[in-house]
């Protein structure tokens, strides 16, 4: 799984042009990307970045982090996903990201989504979906969208057993047991909540690009 992890970051080397401002998503396959990306800093501006987690392992590189409101649009964006269908739609923010993770991607020309084979799926859903949410609608919002969807809203919790708490310092509710037929319907819906500030889903802006690692990496 690692193995696939590492090819498929590799392979999205081959999407950075010189001079370019990398958009750097989040997560273990991402990991593979930035210690890539490390190899040929010298030929790029710098990255803007979707967590405290990957500002860290890009500075620890000496990559250069960048601010989005400065740099303006983004030609590439690289970030892994949880899930992938064949429309190149993901279910996102299994590392808590999420919202960051959405507003690069849509700053983003281009969007390479970077992942190993277990990660495609025919119907979204398998993978709870991560909803980011401000901490007092949580109860709110995990009751409306029960009632949306028939799905079960669980609030997540860090291995310590307090609750996650975004970089944003908001909470996450992963809404298990639903089978999407309707990923931009119910990311428009979702997202009309009041103290929702992102849903995982990612399908009214999908990935352009997704690479499934392995030897050799497919790229759809
Ligand atoms: C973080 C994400 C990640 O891209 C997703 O969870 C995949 O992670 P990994 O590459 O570790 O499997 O959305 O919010």
């Amino acid at each position: 799984m690692s193995e696939s992890k590492r090819l498929a970051g590799e392979k999205a080397i081959e999407y950075v042009e010189d001079g370019m401002i990398v958009g750097v998503g989040t997560g273990s396959t991402v990991a593979f990307f930035i210690d890539a990306l490390a190899r040929i800093k010298d030929r790029i501006k710098g990255a803007v970045s979707s967590s405290d987690q990957s500002t860290a392992r890009l500075r620890q590189h000496g990559i250069e982090v960048l601010d989005l409101n400065a740099t303006g649009p983004l030609s590439l964006y690289v970030d892994g996903a949880d899930e992938c269908d064949p429309h190149k739609r993901l279910i996102k923010g299994g590392g808590a990201a999420l919202t960051r993770e959405k507003i690069i991607a849509e700053a983003s020309q281009k969007f390479v989504c970077i992942v190993d084979p277990s990660k495609r799926v025919d119907v979204l859903g398998k993978f709870p979906l991560p909803v980011e949410v401000i901490p007092m609608a949580r109860s709110l919002v995990a009751r409306e969208i029960q009632a949306m969807t028939r799905g079960q809203p669980v609030w997540r919790q860090s291995a310590d057993g307090a609750g996650v708490v975004t970089d944003n310092g908001n909470v996450i509710l992963d809404i298990h047991g639903l089978a999407i037929v309707d990923p931009v319907g119910l990311e428009q819906a979702i997202n009309q909540i009041p103290g929702v500030v992102s849903v995982g889903l990612f399908a009214r802006r999908p990935a352009d690009v997704v690479i499934v690692g392995g030897e050799p990496p497919i790229v759809l």
